[in-house]
């Protein structure tokens, strides 16, 4: 089946800088509740009577008489980068049907005006998104024109930041949210190729054969209860000139996970599980904008593409599989499918011995449970790399929270007949375990993982989020990899 229909990828919106707001587009603007006083044409008062208090993201609508609106939003007393970005959406929102708008530009302590813009345009696009591939009627108007107001330094260069940021982040929710049936292991690394090569990437797709000449037990045994082919996806990723550096990636691509033999319930959770690939999306949305930011480091993506399905030919519990580097996984939850899908793509990834491995998978349910729908988890081998990647996330307005890599927990996964399980049993610390798994695979090179498992997916619309794939961790990794020689 074609992966139909593709993946809008040129989105038409055009985002510019002026000195003077074009007098037909609706207008936003921002105000902090420490100044706010009256906004013509209503007093302090009336603002008051209305309930408008300029806290975060609240909004309130101004007619002139000429029926221009103006959307004002609240920023609180002293607003942040992810304040604005908020902000921005939450005016995107109120004035949803309207093509074109412009964005006056506030000022952030210790930011950049090219970073204020950048996260407007961001929160103004996202905002706006919507994945209308497969129905009739689009559900949101889409913004075509954006205009930021301002006549500071550097605003152009955010726009175009902000611009390139925001498609990274609607890709990557693209492919999350097309269905398994239009998103197959091979159809993704189909689109992969398409799509990377034509970014200027170098794209390798490997298929069953040469998976097995490979030795990559785990993708092989999670694929094993699948009538669809696995994929491992290679990018490539070189600058122009000697590469400041070497990083790889390494990208859940679980097209839709059922759990294998240890079937999930037919629940919500179960129901968003054709989102099981969004750490691969991630990866190759951000990989292909890396030319167009000039990322200054040697970039290698591998995206480990395969359903996790129940079948007679299906892994059991119990399975012995011996991995690349020779260690051998009792499979004690074929549920568990992330960690051996990724321990593969690790092996290979430290066998070219990069300056870092960085890898991003919606892994465990336990690490949902922790940190919830907006923050996600990070772990990892080597303090620099998790630092970088909070550093990352924060600049992206992604936030990430890290979790001990607790050594000591690795007695938890003690197997009779292996050398090591592939989980524990269910209430056991399950976030950090799986992390322990996969350090067993990272053979030594400095790595840091990154669990997107409750950030994936948004239930509501808030902040840059609509309901659906949220993106989550595309941006971050973006300003992660154009960040990186820098530091
Ligand atoms: N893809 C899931 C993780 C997940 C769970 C993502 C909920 C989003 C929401 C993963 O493959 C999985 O099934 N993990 C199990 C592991 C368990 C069997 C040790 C989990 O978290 O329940
Ligand atoms: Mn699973
Ligand atoms: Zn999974």
């Amino acid at each position: 089946m074609p992966l139909s229909p593709a993946p809008s990828l040129d989105r038409p919106a055009t985002v510019s800088v002026a000195p003077v707001a074009p007098e037909d587009a609706t207008l936003g603007r921002f105000v902090r509740s420490t100044g706010l006083g009256d906004l013509a044409p209503l007093s302090a008062a009336e603002l008051a009577g209305h309930g408008f208090t300029a806290k975060p993201a609240q909004v309130i609508t101004l007619w002139s008489g000429e029926g221009r609106a103006t959307v004002v939003a609240g920023v609180g007393e002293r607003p942040t980068l992810a304040d604005v970005r908020d902000a921005a959406a939450a005016i995107a929102r109120a004035s949803g049907r309207q093509a074109r708008l412009s964005l006056e530009v506030p000022s952030v302590s210790d930011a950049t005006a090219e970073q204020v813009v950048e996260a407007l345009v961001e929160g103004a696009l996202l905002a706006r998104y919507s994945y209308d591939a497969l129905r009739e009627e689009p559900q949101r108007v889409p913004i075509t024109e954006l205009v930021l107001v301002t006549e500071a330094a550097g605003a152009e260069a955010g726009a175009q930041r902000g611009r390139v940021l925001a498609a990274v982040t609607a890709l990557t929710r693209d492919l999350v949210n097309t269905p398994h049936n239009h998103l197959t292991a091979s159809l993704l690394a189909e689109f992969a190729s398409a799509y990377g090569s034509s970014r200027g990437l170098e794209v390798e797709v490997f298929g069953m054969e040469e998976i097995r000449d490979l030795r990559l037990a785990g993708l092989l045994a999670v694929n094993a209860g699948s009538v669809e082919p696995a994929r491992m996806v290679k990018l490539t990723y070189r600058p122009d000139g000697e590469p400041a550096g070497r990083v790889a990636l390494v990208g859940k691509g679980i097209t839709y996970d059922a759990g294998g033999i240890s079937l999930k319930p037919s629940d919500g959770t179960h129901a968003q599980m054709k989102n099981d690939m969004s750490g691969a999306a991630s990866i190759l949305a951000a990989m292909a904008a890396l030319g167009e930011l000039g990322c200054a480091i040697e970039v290698t993506g591998y995206l480990m593409c395969t359903n996790n399905m129940p079948s007679g030919s299906a892994t059991a519990l119990g399975d012995v599989l011996t991995m690349r580097n020779g260690k051998t996984v009792e499979v004690i939850d074929t549920d568990a499918e992330g960690r051996l899908v990724m321990a593969d793509a690790l092996v290979l990834a430290a066998e070219s011995r990069p300056d870092a491995i960085f890898d991003i998978a919606t892994l465990t349910g336990s690490v949902s449970r922790a940190l919830g729908p907006d923050v996600a988890g990070v772990l990892g081998n080597d303090q620099a790399m998790v630092d970088r990647v909070v550093a990352a996330g924060h600049l992206a307005g992604e936030p990430v929270w890290q979790l001990p890599l607790h050594k000591p927990y690795l007695r938890m996964l003690d197997s009779d007949t292996a050398d090591i399980s592939n989980c524990a049993a269910i209430g056991l610390p399950d976030g950090i375990l799986a992390a322990l798994f996969l350090d067993e695979f990272t053979g030594g090179v400095p790595w840091a993982h990154i669990d997107v498992a409750g950030t994936a997916q948004a239930s509501t619309a808030h902040s840059v989020k609509v309901p659906g794939g949220s993106g989550f961790g595309a941006r971050l990794l973006t300003h992660l990899l154009t960040g990186y020689a820098a530091e």
